[in-house]
């Protein structure tokens, strides 16, 4: 809901975007987006739902309505219950209406694709990159090799664009509010480049370029699913632990399983990765270890201080680890908000929190 009061004159709304982005975004509503808090790759940005709404209207266990559509930036009056309800799941109310806040939509875009020796080297290019363009820079997105040749082998149909071979790649975008004089993307990454940050790039010379490019990353979760015994997650950890943690944590799961295919990739501009697993030869192997796999995961996840879930949420499927590895005083405060709003279990019961 956009208030004519909040623009100038109502044309305005036309120029604005609602930066929200995800490669699942065509099947998504704003409903589930805010229910689960939605991230996606401009959360370096914009940040996530949460960052991106302003008010909630809200159907109470009750049936009550609670008007929460306001449209203010400022409101120290009490509970946060905006951020209470995004989120939530849908396990103490529904979300039925929101004001979304809107960004002058970007004029131009700078991406570019970046070849790198090492995951150190990727952290030391987002801050470079975090340096040098500032409020511009809109995705960071680390990818390793291995699911990049995966989209090249079992998605043959996608374009990927011809890459030096390297451990590791970035996909970078830059949103500018008008075309500059030189690119200044160019300029950071020949930065880079002789730093010995990258190794090669391909910057996107036309929005096809780009489309390809991020049609790439985007085809990863599919080409991990057709490889076949995909399981995936979606972990955070403080960004400059990474690097320790992908090592550690992927020499600790190949030492258990030598046979697993890693495949990770993700958000590393917002410290979340999806760290998943796939086992082309024998598609039944991953799921037979699931348990073990996830083990040694979130053990590590939880030893670096971070997070079992990012941006997908708990729903069912973590259920059990959230409860393993969430501090117990955390999980009872959750347990009192949900019985306060939802004395009678109605409301998605069995979903965040175990039902009682
Ligand atoms: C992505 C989804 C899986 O980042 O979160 O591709
Ligand atoms: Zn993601």
């Amino acid at each position: 809901a956009v208030g004519k009061d909040d623009f100038n004159a109502e044309n305005q709304v036309a120029c604005c975007s609602f930066p929200l982005s995800f490669a699942a975004e065509g099947n998504a509503t704003i409903g589930g987006c805010c229910a689960c808090n939605a991230g996606g790759v401009a959360v370096l940005r914009y940040g996530t739902t949460r960052d991106l709404v302003l008010g909630v209207e809200v159907v109470l266990p009750d049936g009550r309505i609670y008007n929460g559509l306001r449209r203010l930036r400022k409101d120290n009056t009490g509970y946060d219950f905006k951020d209470l309800f995004l989120g939530s799941e849908g396990t103490i109310g529904i979300i039925t209406a929101v004001v979304l806040k809107l960004f002058p939509a970007a004029k131009e875009k700078e991406t570019a694709f970046c070849c790198l020796n090492s995951i150190q080297d990727a952290g030391k290019l987002l801050n470079r990159f975090k340096m040098k363009a500032g409020s511009s820079l809109t995705a960071f997105e680390l990818i390793s090799d291995l699911p990049i040749e995966r989209v090249k082998k079992y998605l043959p149909d996608i374009e990927v664009p011809p890459l030096s071979d390297s451990p590791w790649k970035v996909l970078v975008e830059l949103s500018l509010e008008k075309k500059p004089q030189e690119s200044m993307m160019e300029h950071i990454l020949e930065g880079a480049f002789e730093d010995g940050e990258i190794t090669d790039a391909a910057i996107a010379s036309s929005l096809q370029d780009s489309h390809t490019f991020w049609h790439v990353r985007e085809s990863i979760p599919l080409a991990d699913r057709t490889a076949g015994g995909s399981i995936h997650s979606d972990v955070s950890l403080p960004i400059s632990l990474i690097p320790e943690f992908v090592e550690e944590t992927s020499a600790m799961l190949l030492s258990a399983y030598p046979w697993l295919g890693l495949s990770i990739y993700g958000h590393l501009g917002d410290g979340n990765l999806h760290f998943n697993f796939v086992s082309p030869e024998d598609p039944g192997a991953t799921y037979r270890n699931e348990e073990g796999i996830r083990e040694i995961l979130y053990s590590q996840v939880n030893k670096f201080e971070g997070s079992i879930s990012a941006e997908h949420g708990i729903g069912m499927l973590k259920l059990d680890h959230n409860y393993q590895f969430k501090d117990p005083l955390e999980i009872e405060m959750m347990r009192k908000i949900k019985n306060a709003f939802d004395p009678k279990g109605i409301m998605n019961p069995g979903k965040l929190l175990k039902a009682e």
